[in-house]
This record gives C-alpha cells, structure tokens and sequence, in this order.
C-alpha cells in the first residue's frame, strides 16, 4: 500500500465529516508544518573539520543497538580519505535514517554494507569538485516498489503503516546544505543508497 499525504488545510477535507479522514487531514497539516520547520533555512550547519568514518561507525554502532542479531553490517572503509568541513551530526542523521528504512525493510534479517571511496573531479549540482566522497548503504532486502521509486524524497511518502515518509527527504535535505546530493537505485536483493558529498570545500 502507498500512502501518500499531501499539504492542505486541516479544516477543509471536502466537506467530509468522516472523523478519521479529518483526524488524517489534521495530522497531514502538522506534519507538513514540522517538515517546513526542519527544513526551513532557519537550521543551519554548524561545519568542522572531520572524517567521514566519523560518522559512518557513529550510525553503524546505532543501528547495531536498535536493531541486534537482525542485522549484520559489513564495513567497506576507504582509509585513505582525508578530513572535511561537515557537520557531523547532521550527517549521521542523514546516515542513519538510510540505514533505517534498510532494516525496516527486512527486519527478520538484514545484510548492511557501508562503503566509502572518493571520486576525483566529479561534477555535483553543477559544479565540479576536485575530491568527492561517495558513501553508499547497501542492504538485501526486497527493494523499493517500483510504484514508489520516482518518489521516495518527496516527505510524506512511505510504503509503511506506521511510516511517516520523513526520513529520505530530511537526509536529502542534509546533503543538499552540503552542496551533495543522494542517488538511489534498487532491485530486489540489492538497494543501493548513494550520498556524493563534496570534500574540497
Ligand atoms: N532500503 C529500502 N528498502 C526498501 N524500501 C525502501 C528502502 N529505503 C526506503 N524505502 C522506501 O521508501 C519509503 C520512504 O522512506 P522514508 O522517507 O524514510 O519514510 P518512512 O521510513 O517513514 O516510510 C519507505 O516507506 C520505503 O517504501
Ligand atoms: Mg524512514
């Protein structure tokens, strides 16, 4: 089942006076007003000097301890990459909420992979850059519907009863504060997450 909740007045849910559909429309309003909160200008980076592995075993040790035994991660580190200004904590929550929807994904049993290696004059959003970190969070799980590919970093868009479909667009929204950007591509058994972060800044 897609679920997909879209702006809108939380008093006008043509004219239903169905309860649940106005307790629907209500919650869509709060959630697309903490959206435009979070993802407001207001938040700003709060830069320093790190390594990217900072925040990689930062997420791996927290999904390790929600998740326990379901999971298994496997750590593809390129050791050579050098320091850059990020802010480490806004990156781990972008890290994380990937990992997440991985393990959410097939909770009775994921296989994570994190790898990072660098890229040498990449172009992203338009501008070249001389150093670029790829980091990519692959899992084994079924993949993403199809029907939901074209959409999944738009908020409010999950798959899940329970979801709140806030995560990917939050994480994008972090990279982009970056100058990067996230790719995905997915089949089942195979997801891949690709987040391509500037790292001559
Ligand atoms: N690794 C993954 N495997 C399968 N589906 C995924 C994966 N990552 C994301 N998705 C899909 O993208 C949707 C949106 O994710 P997200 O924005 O984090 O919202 P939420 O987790 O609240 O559903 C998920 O509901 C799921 O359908
Ligand atoms: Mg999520």
């Amino acid at each position: 089942m897609v679920r997909l909740l879209g702006k809108g007045n939380p008093n006008n849910t043509d004219g239903s006076t169905d309860p649940a559909l106005k307790g629907a429309a209500v919650w869509a309003h709060r959630l697309q007003a903490l959206v435009d909160r979070l993802l407001g200008p207001r938040e700003s980076l709060d830069k320093r000097p790190m390594n990217v592995h900072e925040v990689t075993e930062r997420v791996r040790q927290l999904i390790e301890a929600e998740a326990g035994k379901s999971i298994t991660v496997t750590r593809d580190y390129d050791p050579s990459l050098p320091e850059f200004d990020a802010d480490a904590d806004q990156l781990t929550q972008a890290v994380l909420n990937i990992a997440r929807n991985a393990w959410e994904a097939s909770p009775i049993g994921c296989s994570l992979t994190i790898r990072t290696r660098s890229k040498r004059q990449y172009t992203l959003n338009g501008q070249r850059h001389k150093l670029v970190c790829a980091l990519e969070i692959i899992d084994d799980g079924p993949g993403i519907p199809e029907d939901l590919m074209s959409s999944i970093f738009l908020p409010m868009v999950t798959s899940r009863p329970e979801g709140s479909g806030l995560g990917l667009s939050l994480s994008q929204m972090i990279l982009t504060r970056h100058g990067g950007v996230i790719q995905a591509s997915s089949q089942p058994g195979h997801t891949c997450f690709t987040l391509l972060l500037p790292m001559d800044n």
